[in-house]
């Protein structure tokens, strides 16, 4: 039913590659020189690791090392680290850590690449790797070769005892899970907003192999927001492992840790809002990738969000198109938070008069980038 003052429900849409509308370009694949295998960890600069050291424990990760300069956080599972801070002046996102499969893609790394080899001794639980720095300024390792770590004990997933109407698993029993943090499993993506998408999008399929699962694209056809997953080839991937989004600046959005399930992302927001943490968005789900999420921001106002429950592809899964809209973030949940789309600010007037004026910017997609913001629901 449609009344004027509600609006109308709208299911999103998506096109497989083979199935694209006339207006709409493909994401041009170059080839890949190296297939990454899996997003070791993140680094990042802070002034102050201590106050990072206790919002990532109450998020859900152990401390691995902690020292006045450096601090190594990690997961429940075998990864040695999936976070690392520098001790520095400003808190910036520095960039990410892919494992390889050997040193043979390592070797081509630096022969086509110029990458440069790093000592042992900067990569959390050791091996060798590779630095590189992509078009925006942001490092890119390739490791391989890191001592895995034992996992760390979590609980089982309660699916098993949900009851469903007609499906009735648990009687005389009840719900009860542990109010301890969400014990984070695993990092799962990083996401990054660039000017120049279609270039970060070329640099990072070449230097990682990644598959694009999901473009958008604006109103008039061309690509600007890619979710890329990982080629394992009939090795379930997640959805994504990185996303990047064009936009007006170059920017670390925001990254992702996978938890148990629904149950643990709800004791976990209990948690953080008990210690005093500032929550930016959820619990809802997301339309691309499907998770369940719930958002919120460490002590330097980055973003951190814990999900469960998202897709997994094999690499024979087509690439789909969908129209890039701000609503086509969530299926449900509260309205995406205005500090994600863009700032109405002195600020954000003077850095796209800044990126008119040398050109990185036109007023044509300027427009396309504001119609895209636009509809600030799923079902409007
Ligand atoms: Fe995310």
């Amino acid at each position: 039913m449609n009344h004027p003052s509600q609006g109308v429900l709208r299911a999103p849409v998506a096109y497989p590659e083979h199935a694209l509308p006339a207006h709409v370009q493909k994401l041009a694949r170059p080839a890949a020189l190296v297939k990454a295998r899996a997003l070791a960890f993140l680094m990042f600069e802070k002034p102050d690791l201590a106050a990072c050291q206790t919002f990532l424990s109450d998020f859900g990760m152990h401390t691995v090392e902690s020292s006045a300069e450096r601090l190594l956080m990690r997961g429940s599972g075998p990864a040695p680290c999936i976070y690392l801070a520098r001790r520095g002046p400003k808190a910036r996102f520095l960039g990410a850590a892919f494992t390889v499969a050997g040193e043979a893609e390592l070797r081509v790394l630096e022969q086509q690449s110029g990458a440069r080899r790093l000592q042992p001794s900067e990569i959390p639980g050791g091996g060798s790797g590779v630095e590189l720095v992509d078009p925006a300024g942001n490092l890119l390792w390739l490791v391989t070769g890191q001592q895995a770590l034992a996992p760390l004990p979590l609980r089982a997933p309660l699916l098993s005892q949900a009851n469903c109407y007609g499906e009735t698993r648990r009687v005389n029993s009840t719900i009860r899970p542990p109010l301890e943090p969400a014990a984070v499993a695993k990092l799962g993506h990083v996401v990054l907003q660039t000017i120049d998408f279609a270039g970060m999008a070329d640099w990072y399929m070449r230097h990682l192999g990644l598959i694009p699962t999901d473009v958008q694209y604006l109103a008039d056809g061309s690509p600007n927001l890619c979710f890329f997953r990982l080629d394992l080839g009939d090795t379930p991937a997640d959805h994504h492992s990185i996303v990047l989004a064009g936009g007006i600046e170059e920017k670390y959005e925001h990254s992702a840790y996978e938890v148990v399930d629904l149950d643990a992302l709800g004791h976990g927001q209990n948690v953080l809002r008990a210690n005093g943490h500032r929550h930016m968005w959820g619990i809802g789900r997301h339309v691309l990738g499907s998770q369940l999420f719930d958002y919120w921001y460490d002590p330097d106002g980055m973003e951190f969000e814990h999900y469960t429950d998202g897709d997994v592809f094999t690499a024979s899964h087509p690439t789909h198109y969908v129209p890039l809209e701000l609503s086509g973030i969530w299926a449900w949940g509260d309205d995406v938070p205005a500090s994600m789309g863009v700032k109405k600010d002195l600020g954000t007037v003077f850095k796209i008069l800044r990126l008119l004026r040398q050109g990185r910017l036109t007023f044509a997609r300027l427009k396309l980038l504001g119609q895209a913001m636009g509809a600030p629901r799923p079902w409007l």
